[in-house]
């Protein structure tokens, strides 16, 4: 995916991840985000593509690749493919970041194998060096290249964690879901709805956040209370919208559905 906004992302800091990120990015340091499902990680990256750009050339690129098991050496750095009877090199998104500068993005790091997250080892060190053996060539990054990762902690098993060679090349920004007061202009932002709504989702959130280990779910994130939100904007009665924006979308247990119903019903009992 390419930042190809004409508008600064809308994006609030949670804390000082904005300086953070900034500081690795000025010092040619690789970025591991931590944080769970919907807490806006790709969101902050978009708004740091658009802030850390330079005024030539308008914002960092931003490549995202969705890491799983099957994601080989060749997807990130590329391949000779067929074409017109011929075969052609493609680069993958890794090399062709690291040619041009921006920022590269693997999502959702463990769930690709280990062997192939080697690849990145000599990129996140003082080196900064891509080698591609099928081209018989090593390539230096870009001055403006930036290697981001990010996992979600929350519901990984330690089987697939990082390896320590891997993890300990990276800086690490730890997001979660967002103070109240932040995720209440989120939600108005986001959903366009009143402010009184979006404090009320967030209570509902809050609440089932501080149970969520008892129900073994994840609790919702910002993203399933807009979807919420979106739900009622678009005339949903609230009660019902929470029912399937969040009850049914965190987990399919018959019983989480119940708890999750029985607090929406008194958050929002003067509704509808
Ligand atoms: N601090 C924030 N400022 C602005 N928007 C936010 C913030 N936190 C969350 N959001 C909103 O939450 C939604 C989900 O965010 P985003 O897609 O960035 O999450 P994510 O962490 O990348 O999730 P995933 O791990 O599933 O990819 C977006 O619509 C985004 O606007
Ligand atoms: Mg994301």
């Amino acid at each position: 995916m390419s930042a190809a906004t004409t508008k600064e992302p809308f994006y609030i800091p949670q804390a000082d991840e904005v300086d953070i990120f900034r500081a690795a990015y000025l010092s040619r340091t690789p970025v591991l985000l931590k944080g769970p499902t919907g807490c806006g990680k790709t969101r902050f990256l978009e708004y740091m593509a658009w802030n850390l750009a330079d005024e030539d050339d308008g914002p960092l690129r931003l490549e995202t690749v969705s890491c799983n098991d099957d994601l080989t050496v060749g997807d990130l750095v590329g391949r000779y493919v067929l074409e017109d009877g011929g075969t052609t090199w493609m680069d993958g998104p890794l090399l062709s970041v690291a040619k041009t500068g921006g920022i590269c993005y693997l999502d959702e790091i463990v769930e690709a194998r280990k062997d192939t997250m080697v690849v990145i080892h000599s990129l996140t060190d003082h080196r900064r060096l891509l080698p591609v053996t099928r081209l018989g060539t090593t390539f230096e990054a870009h001055e403006h290249f930036q290697l981001v990762v990010s996992y979600n902690p929350g519901y990984q098993s330690t089987v697939k964690d990082l390896k320590d060679s891997t993890r300990q090349r990276f800086v690490a920004i730890e997001l979660d879901f967002p103070p109240e007061d932040v995720e209440i202009q989120v939600i108005v932002h986001e959903a366009g709805v009143e402010r009184d709504i979006a404090e009320r989702l967030c209570l509902v959130a809050r609440k089932i956040r501080s149970i969520q280990e008892d129900m073994m779910v994840e609790g919702p994130s910002s993203r399933v209370l807009i979807h919420t939100g979106r739900l009622i904007q678009n005339n949903v009665p609230a009660r019902k919208a929470c029912n399937a924006a969040i009850a049914l979308a965190i987990s399919d247990d018959p019983e989480v559905h119940a708890a999750v119903r029985e607090l929406t019903n008194a958050v929002f009992a003067s509704d509808d």
